[in-house]
């Protein structure tokens, strides 16, 4: 008898439409193009527009990942948003999407782990899918990082920008699908990448605001390091639980934090560049947005084909780390 497998049936992808280059930024903080393109690989990213918010951008990524699957909204039995930047702290913003993409059935929950999200959310729909106790789930992964970020601090607002990133997820036979996904926590490095302030630590208060609380910190340097260490550990742990050598994999598509981190990771893994799905000249760090808007990309240029090994890794705030490996 053929086993059950969580199967990405549709990908989709929504980012704003405003450009902001390195040039823009070296006129609001201390910085140069030549800093940010040496250090991070990033030549341009999107922001949202003053009057913008998440949910739109959820909305559109989940409209195409549902017409690539021939999905209906009425048959989706979860939506999981990945993010760190919703629209409100209450209540979750996947309870929107879900009221306004017409997803009656479907239970919605935000899930918070930092730039791993994305895969946090889809090893979470998987355990639904295989057991067959859900048929479909929306996975999403979105970020207005700029809404949250400390635009005189040079140290984050080069790296972090916008957009999201979608999958609907479908029960289905092998050989497709998840072969093998795996997750990590380190609560001990929490301090690396926080916002301290508006929650019921550091309630919102004028001396929050003062301190500059509620903006994103980034300790980067040492994030880089560990960084490196733990995604090349779940790609091969990942791997051989799937049996697979890094040989097999036809495509590479990891978290977009900062090319360094990927050349390094892949320099490990012994990953060609042709093998890496790399789009952080343009994007930018999305954190949970990053995977499901690369993936999106891939597919839709033919970089990624049906039969395909996918391989994904995501490291972030929490400290939190992830891998997946799929046939597409
Ligand atoms: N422009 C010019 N100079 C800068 C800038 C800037 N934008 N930012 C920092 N500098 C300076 C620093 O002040 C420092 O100067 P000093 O030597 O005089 O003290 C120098 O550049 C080097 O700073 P480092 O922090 O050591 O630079 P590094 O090479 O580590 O690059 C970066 C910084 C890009 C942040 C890198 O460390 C990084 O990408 N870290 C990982 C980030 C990550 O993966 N985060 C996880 C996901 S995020 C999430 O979960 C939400």
């Amino acid at each position: 008898m053929s086993s059950v497998n969580a199967i990405i049936s549709g990908t989709g992808s929504a980012v704003p439409s405003r450009v902001v280059t390195n040039a823009d930024l070296e006129k609001i903080v201390d910085t140069s193009d030549e800093w940010i393109v040496t250090r991070t690989g990033i030549k341009e990213r999107r922001i949202a527009a003053e009057d913008e918010h998440l949910a739109p951008f959820c909305i559109e990524a989940c409209r195409q990942a549902l017409d690539a699957a021939g999905v209906k909204p009425e048959e989706i039995d979860l939506i999981i948003l990945a993010t760190v930047t919703p629209d409100m702290p209450l209540p979750a913003t996947a309870c929107t999407i879900q009221h306004e993409l017409g997803c009656h059935k479907a239970a919605a929950f935000d899930l918070s782990a930092g730039c791993s999200g994305f895969l946090y959310a889809q090893h979470v729909a998987k355990q639904f899918l295989v057991t067959g106790r859900m048929r479909h789930a929306l996975v999403i992964g979105a970020e207005l990082l700029s809404k949250y970020l400390d635009w005189e601090d040079r140290t984050t607002c080069v790296i972090f920008a916008d957009g999201a990133g979608a999958v609907v997820m479908s029960s289905g036979e092998q050989p497709q699908g998840v072969l093998a996904s795996a997750l990590h926590s380190d609560g001990s490095m929490a301090d690396f990448i926080q916002m301290p302030g508006g929650g019921a630590l550091h309630p919102p208060s004028p001396e929050t605001l003062k301190n500059r609380m509620h903006f994103i910190q980034m300790r980067g340097n040492e994030t880089f390091k560990i960084a490196v260490r733990s995604l090349s550990d779940v790609c091969r742990e990942v791997l051989d639980a799937a049996g697979l050598k890094t040989s097999d994999v036809d495509c590479f598509v990891p978290h977009q934090a900062n090319q360094r981190i990927i050349d390094a990771v892949a320099k490990r893994l012994k990953l060609s560049a042709d093998h890496c799905y790399v789009n952080i000249e343009r994007i930018g760090n999305t954190s949970a947005a990053s995977i499901p808007i690369a993936l999106d990309e891939a597919v839709r240029k033919g970089r990624i084909k049906s039969g395909d090994i996918v391989l994904m890794a995501a490291f972030g705030a929490g400290l939190t780390w992830g891998g997946s490996v799929v046939r597409w």
